[in-house]
């Protein structure tokens, strides 16, 4: 496979139906939200696939070759992210949302313990911690990453209470990213562990996870294959074993013991025990595949690439009239992941994503991203108007959503992409568009009058 290929997406090409009847190369710009399998990764599953079979228990060469494959892939994953595999555990689960809720389940939390986290954390990093611990949340100005200083102040704070800091590596919002070496070295000095959220970082930098002792090592890391290219329902935790070794898992099953009698269990040592029923072995493998990948282009390529396209895009975007710049208004490598968010000034989130769709086949994501505290921050909501939002949804009255239109990128696309949007957008602000946009009552989103597309024309579930 030549070079160039490492960076092709499947499906790089295809054209998508637009409102005016004609066709158009489809422009992905919703790589935060999941990205396409990378031509490697693609032929890579293709190859294992004659190879795939059950794993672990399997006495056939290709029960064998599948159960190697899937190991090595914890070995991989560990090269990939600065780990030492003979001192982690990897456990496959399905998504970092996955990954998350069983650290929460499985953290040794006692009564009274606290978990700092943050204002900027997807709800995936919020919503398992919630009733494990009492949680403290810090921010930063909208701009900026979360500052080891504010750590330093809310761990002096909690006096000791604090066991673990969960925090995102990369905000999916604002791309801001956060100095985690430097939140490791204060977390551990005030006797914390740290947990990153790496989803949105893990695709995009290198990461360096560290050894045992080191000041700034990350204990946990948690991430989801599908937004690294690799979409095929498989993500991992990757840590220090000792918490899992304690205790039961928390999802049980087959797979995850050594013996089993009628009044007692004896728990496999991890990472089997907490692996319980088939896992998804061609995840597992595409994920490693895709680690390799990115290896293989290598980080600061990913970045540069990244630069160069979201530095583009967000000096277009401030010279077109209307467009209202949502988080940072800067760029640069260091301090963002390729994540730029906005709004057309006078028009709602889900009709710009509209007409983009719909007249120019570009995609993006709109909406507040999973994440509404730090969409309620961004966007300035005061109490009171989230208050009344809170109460309209709660009586399921029409409301009209907040949010933000979301343009994030990917290793394969292009400076020419960069123009087009930037061309379309352009357009869109000032109005020149052709549908006829409606809201639609039980979604809230809209899309233009009398367009509608027939899926099986594209695919219908043959060969
Ligand atoms: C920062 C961050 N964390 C967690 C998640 C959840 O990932 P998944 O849906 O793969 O579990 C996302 C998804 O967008 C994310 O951006």
């Amino acid at each position: 496979m030549m070079q160039s290929d490492y960076i092709r997406s499947v499906g790089q090409d295809l054209e998508v139906p637009l409102l005016d009847g004609s066709y158009r190369r489809y422009v992905n710009f919703d790589n935060a939200a999941s990205t396409p399998a990378l031509e490697p990764v693609w032929q890579g599953v293709k190859k294992f696939m004659q190879w795939y079979s059950s794993i672990h228990r399997g006495a056939g060469f290709k029960s064998q070759l599948s159960t190697w494959a899937y190991e090595t892939s914890r070995e991989i994953l560990c090269d990939f992210l600065g780990a030492d595999a003979s001192e982690r555990v990897v456990i496959f689960g399905r998504h970092t949302t996955d990954a998350i809720n069983k650290l929460a389940n499985r953290y040794p939390f006692q009564e009274g313990d606290v978990l700092v986290t943050t204002i900027m954390e997807h709800h995936a990093n919020d919503l398992p911690w919630r009733g494990k611990a009492e949680i403290v949340r810090i921010k930063s100005d909208e701009k900026s990453p979360i500052d080891p200083q504010a750590l330093e102040e809310a761990l002096k704070a909690q006096n000791g209470r604090c066991k673990l800091v969960a925090i995102t590596g990369a905000s999916n919002v604002t791309g801001l990213i956060n100095p985690i070496y430097d939140l490791a070295r204060v977390a551990h000095r005030y006797g914390a562990e740290i947990m990153v959220d790496a989803a949105q970082l893990a695709p995009h930098r290198q990461i360096h996870m560290g050894r045992r002792g080191d000041e700034a090592a990350i204990d946990y890391l948690v991430l989801s294959g599908h937004k690294m290219y690799a979409p095929f329902g498989a993500g991992a935790i990757v840590g220090w074993p000792d918490i899992f070794q304690q205790g039961a898992p928390d999802y049980v099953g087959g797979g995850a013991v050594k013996f089993v009698a009628e009044d007692e269990v004896l728990w496999k040592d991890p990472p089997d025990k907490e692996e319980a029923g088939s896992p998804n072995v061609v995840g597992v493998v595409a994920m490693a595949l895709a680690a390799n990948t990115l290896m293989r282009i290598g980080m600061d390529t990913v970045a540069d690439h990244e630069a160069r396209l979201a530095s583009r895009l967000l000096d277009g975007l401030k010279k077109i009239p209307g467009i209202e710049l949502v988080g940072p208004d800067f760029y640069d490598k260091d301090s963002r992941v390729g994540v730029i968010v906005f709004n057309v000034e006078g028009m709602h989130h889900s009709k710009t994503a509209a007409i983009l769709s719909c007249e120019f086949g570009i995609a993006v994501r709109n909406g507040c991203f999973c994440a509404h505290p730090y969409l309620k921050y961004l966007l300035k909501y005061s109490e009171e108007e989230a208050h009344q939002l809170r109460e309209k949804l709660r009586n399921n009255e029409d409301v009209e959503l907040p949010g933000a239109v979301r343009a994030s990128f990917g290793i394969y696309n292009t400076p020419d992409e960069v123009e087009y949007f930037l061309e379309a957008i352009e357009k869109v602000a000032r109005g020149d568009y052709r549908g006829d946009y409606v809201k639609d009552p039980d979604h809230g989103d809209y899309w233009p009058r009398g367009f509608s597309i027939d899926f099986r024309d594209f695919f219908n579930f043959t060969v």
